[in-house]
């Protein structure tokens, strides 16, 4: 028997689960064991160990995650902060655990302001590094423990903070967004330890726990950490796993991200709800207002109807044309993905595979997204509410300002407010907003985990972009200069922030897997370390390009 089957073994009997033998077959996986007895392999290079011992910890990850999934670590509940504290806690103490450096870097911002005028703290950011050799490159992961609110009776089939598994599926709220990610990285490392290889590169990892929040304070923490001998300085690399495949089973590489711009708009009419028997027919309803403004935000075919919106949208080029007809993707799949094959008449806005990842990609949308202060319990309650407030959000794409949105946005407001003819009180918000992000895949960053998916998956990964939004990634690229890659292990149905989100056991197995292949393929990366480059600072037509031209890629000391 040789010495690994024997850690292993031990290792996974230690913590009580029965060691397992699996083929990981699904989705094109390559790596099969599955025939094969204990002890009877020759190993042929370092990954197939690496696999197998990966392979035999099936359980011990599931249980992980479980205990990680039972932290209701809502960013979104303020009465819940405790619980975010006790999630970086345990995520620390895994650091720690695993022989690695961490520390709680206070909140640049300390304290999030509520609604009420209250405040309380803002959740610290989790900084954990692993092997710190100059002669290694340094990859930064960046990953949230915060979850987004879940409740059983929201229409989860299972206790939303229980992970449950059922054919392979992981239910449970943070399952795939983003904790089940986000801990395959420590767990990849584990594998390394376990198995005495070397890291072959130095990882840091920058992990906060107010991302389903806006991520307050998390820009100005990026900031101050890219400065000269700060914890970012001396990072080569970026990647974050906290998006998803296109489909179910084809892995993907991912360049692209929406930006976005929240709202708020809210009107006013009296000093308490009313009832609409005795007030109805009397007074100028708040709500009436409120739903005739946000009717005139877009129409039902989904046309943004604010004038100025569309005014920096980039131009569809030919190059980008065409890249849509080699993406893997199935309008008809999408439609039961979206849970609208069996609705009314079962049609999505647009028919065409181009036509839909236009809209999800590179065209903006506007969401109306709830009305705080109406009536929303079931029966019927015959009141007039003295005050509502709108929440609606777009999607922005290169090259949209988020600031330019807010204006044309509350101008538009104001006007059709004006239309009414109302006496009400009415105001708008602009809540977060974010620039739109999209990277160049020739980086060699994206080469490295493109050869990582090769190796794990055995097809080639497609090249997407997303719908969804990532502040950071723009953040980090802009105080560092340095490529961020996003590199998805979810599926497309694991149905984040939604009900019954869940992490396929087979994609966190494969997660653990080509996270620890990209990093070997970084190291396998020739010439100087991108941050050791010296270049002349970029140029403007340099930076039209972003991500292309990050320091230490097409630049003088590449040579
Ligand atoms: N993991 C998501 C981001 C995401 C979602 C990327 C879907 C790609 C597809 C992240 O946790 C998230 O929910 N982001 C928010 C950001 C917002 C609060 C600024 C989002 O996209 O709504
Ligand atoms: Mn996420
Ligand atoms: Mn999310």
């Amino acid at each position: 028997m040789s010495k690994f089957n024997k850690l292993s073994l031990a290792d996974v009997e230690e913590e009580g689960f029965k060691p397992l033998r699996k083929t990981y077959s699904e989705g094109g996986n390559k790596t099969q064991y599955s025939s094969a007895k204990p002890g009877s392999f020759k190993f042929k290079d370092p990954l197939t160990d690496f696999f197998k011992y990966i392979d035999y910890r099936e359980e011990v990850y599931v249980q992980r995650l479980r205990e990680a999934v039972a932290i209701k670590s809502v960013s979104a509940w303020p009465d819940h902060r405790p619980e975010i504290m006790k999630m970086m806690d345990w995520c620390q103490k895994w650091i720690d655990k695993l022989g690695g450096d961490s520390e709680l870097y206070e909140n640049p911002l300390k304290e999030q302001k509520l609604d009420d005028g209250t405040t309380i703290p803002l959740p610290p950011i989790l900084l954990g590094q692993f092997g710190n050799d100059p002669k290694k490159k340094t990859v930064c992961v960046y990953g949230h423990l915060d979850v987004q609110p879940a409740l059983l009776s929201d229409g989860w089939n299972t206790e939303p903070f229980e992970l449950t598994e059922i054919d392979g599926k992981l239910f449970g709220r943070g399952s795939t967004d983003d904790k089940g990610p986000a801990l395959s990285w420590l767990w990849m490392v584990e594998a390394f330890n376990e198995l005495k290889m070397d890291l072959p590169v130095n990882i840091k990892m920058i992990y906060e726990g107010m991302e389903e929040y806006g991520s307050e304070g998390m820009f100005e923490a990026v900031n101050a950490l890219a400065k000269p001998g700060k914890f970012l300085d001396d990072v080569d690399f970026f990647c974050i796993s906290d998006n998803y495949w296109l489909g179910k089973n084809k892995p993907c590489l991912t360049y692209g991200l929406r930006g976005m711009a929240y709202f708020e708009v809210g009107v006013e009419c009296g000093a308490q709800d009313l009832h609409s028997g005795v007030y109805g027919g009397t007074v100028h309803e708040a709500m009436i207002d409120l739903v005739r403004l946000m009717g005139s935000l877009v129409d039902p075919d989904g046309k943004i109807l604010v004038d100025g919106v569309m005014k920096d949208v980039a131009a569809v080029t030919e190059e980008e044309e065409k890249m849509y007809e080699t993406i893997d993707f199935d309008p008809e799949e999408y439609k039961k993905e979206c849970g609208v094959a069996n609705i009314g008449k079962g049609e999505l806005l647009h028919k065409t595979k181009k036509e839909l990842l236009m809209a999800r990609w590179r065209f903006p949308t506007l969401s109306l997204h709830g009305i705080e202060g109406a009536f929303s319990d079931p029966g019927a309650k015959t009141v007039i509410p003295r005050k509502v407030m709108g929440k609606f959000s777009l999607r922005l794409v290169p090259d949209q300002n988020p600031k330019q949105i807010a204006d044309v946005v509350t101008a538009h407001l104001e006007k059709e407010f004006e239309k009414l003819n109302s006496p009400n009180k009415m105001w708008v918000k602009a809540h977060h907003g974010a620039k739109a992000w999209l990277s160049s895949t020739d980086h060699p960053n994206y080469e490295a985990a493109k050869k990582a998916v090769e190796n794990v998956f055995g097809q080639t990964p497609d090249m997407t972009r997303e719908g969804g939004s990532i502040p950071i990634a723009t953040w980090l690229e802009d105080a560092t200069q340095m490529n961020v890659l996003l590199l998805p292990v979810g599926a497309c149905d694991d149905m984040a922030h939604s009900q019954n989100e869940k992490f396929n056991k087979v994609n966190m197995m494969n997660a653990i897997k080509v996270l620890g292949v990209y990093l070997h393929e970084i190291a396998k990366i020739k010439g100087p370390k991108p941050s050791d480059c010296k270049c002349e600072p970029l140029s403007m037509e340099d930076m039209m390009i972003p991500g292309a031209f990050a320091r230490g890629f097409r630049c003088k000391c590449e040579i």
